[in-house]
């Protein structure tokens, strides 16, 4: 069965889910997105992706013309009329049908579509055996260029180090910004842990304020594990007792080889292993409801 798609208020055939060429979400990547995770028929931290998607169009002086309440509807709605129980969500809104100049004031209509599908999950031994990854060339945007704190659809940054990433032979690449410090990986946030402390870079040296991110610093703090938000080079990559990657996708994911180096003994740390078991019992007990009954 096809799926059906929100377009515009209109919950319409996938066939049907059609942007303009004009649209210049496509011909600038000007617009704004979320990417968001459904389990077991709740949807799984629901106001904070839409606070974002808000707080990055703001950012971008695009006006979402739904209100939150009403936007929360519209991805209930979808999820519901495809059964969705367990699945991804992509919500995105883009500038709207502009003429062929980058000018965004001749875009007068943003556009917004929500595609709830069923989710491939990454292969199951990276969560038992932990995944490789390397540090690539391609520097995180500047903040003061594009921030990475805005979740926009202008994701070529990304994808240049992604590209890096597949010639290297790895799932995913990690970034540093201009001045060499740890920023975070194409499509996920970083973690080190050293002497029981977690530490992520602060978002300020550019990194998107990951949900799953701020997820996991507050269960690392119900667990009694000192959390902080500080700079870090590769060396302390290199030299960390264990590392792992959080995003809303991957979940949380432990890392054990960069650069051809092994992090800690070489397979998933123990501290990532409890935070891993801890994030999935709350993905399953939490949640905006879908269903009526749940
Ligand atoms: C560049 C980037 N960093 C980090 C993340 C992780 O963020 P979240 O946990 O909100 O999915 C994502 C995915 O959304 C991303 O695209």
């Amino acid at each position: 069965m096809g799926l059906k798609i929100y377009l515009d208020g209109k919950l319409v055939p996938e066939e049907e889910a059609r942007v303009s060429v004009f649209d210049h979400g496509l011909l600038y990547g000007d617009g704004v997105f979320e990417g968001i995770r459904s389990y077991n028929g709740r949807i799984f931290k629901l106001d904070e992706h839409l606070d974002r998607l808000y707080a990055s169009a703001q950012a971008i002086m695009l006006d979402i013309p739904l209100s939150k309440e009403d936007l929360t509807a519209a991805v209930i709605n979808t999820v519901r009329a495809n059964q969705i129980r367990d699945g991804y969500i992509r919500l995105v809104v883009t500038r709207g049908v502009g003429d062929l100049g980058l000018d965004p004031r001749k875009a007068l209509k943003p556009s917004i579509f929500i595609i709830a599908d069923k989710i491939t999950l990454y292969p199951e031994e990276y969560y038992i055996n932990g995944l490789e990854v390397v540090t690539v060339a391609t520097r995180r945007n500047l903040p003061e260029a594009i921030n990475p704190c805005i979740k926009s659809l202008n994701y070529l940054n990304n994808i240049l180090a992604k590209i890096e990433a597949n010639i290297a032979g790895v799932l995913e690449a990690i970034m540093l910004n201009a001045e060499g410090f740890v920023a975070e990986c194409t499509g996920d946030n970083i973690f080190i842990i050293r002497d029981r402390a977690l530490i992520t870079p602060p978002t300020y040296l550019g990194a998107l304020e990951g949900i799953t991110r701020d997820t996991v610093m507050q269960l690392a703090r119900k667990m009694d594990y000192p959390v902080k938000e500080d700079p870090f080079t590769r060396y302390d990559l290199y030299t960390a007792s264990e590392c792992f990657l959080t995003g809303t996708a991957a979940e949380v994911v432990p890392v054990i080889k960069i650069d051809s180096r092994e992090i800690g003994d070489g397979r998933p740390g123990p501290i990532t292993r409890k935070l891993m078991e801890a994030f999935h019992q709350l993905t399953q007990t939490t949640g905006t409801a879908v269903y009526y009954s749940v």
